[in-house]
């Protein structure tokens, strides 16, 4: 069985009550909760952090997933570290972002530094971007 890695990053744990106009009132539980009612043939495996060296130390225990859809949160837009931890990671990623950060109006968060070391990146569908990540990485597999 195929074993998913969620991780989400700084902030991401205050889903449902954190500017819900943007972010949608779905609490962190509950999305990953939905996740795995919906993908029974998988493991997923749920990771949030506010802390870029807990993300990086849990992308280093390689074993125990065979893929990742990160929402790394403000750090997509800052951490060198964390490019350079999925840079060195043999397995796929895949970039999610909740909001549509290039129609931001805070130009900063218009780049992101992870963007270049993932397969894909998924912004502004809600959090229905995790389930387009999974899909993208089934169909993956499925092809291997
Ligand atoms: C976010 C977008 C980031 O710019 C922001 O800092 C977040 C959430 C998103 O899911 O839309 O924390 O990654």
């Amino acid at each position: 069985m195929q074993t998913i890695l969620i991780l989400n990053g700084p902030n991401l744990n205050l889903l449902g009550t954190r500017e819900p106009e943007i972010y949608g009132k779905e609490t962190l539980p509950t999305v990953i909760a939905n996740l795995q009612r919906r993908f029974l043939d998988l493991t997923l495996k749920h990771y949030q952090s506010n802390h870029e060296g807990a993300l990086i130390d849990k992308l280093q225990e390689t074993d125990g997933f065979d893929s990742v859809v990160i929402n790394p949160g403000a750090l997509a837009h800052t951490s060198y570290a964390l490019a350079d931890c999925i840079r060195a990671l043999p397995k796929p990623v895949v970039e999610v972002h909740i909001s549509n950060v290039f129609g931001r109006a805070e130009t900063w968060r218009h780049q992101s530094v992870i963007s270049p070391v993932v397969a894909g990146v998924i912004s502004g569908f809600g959090v229905a971007g995790y389930v387009l990540a999974i899909d993208y990485l089934l169909h993956h597999y499925n092809k291997a």
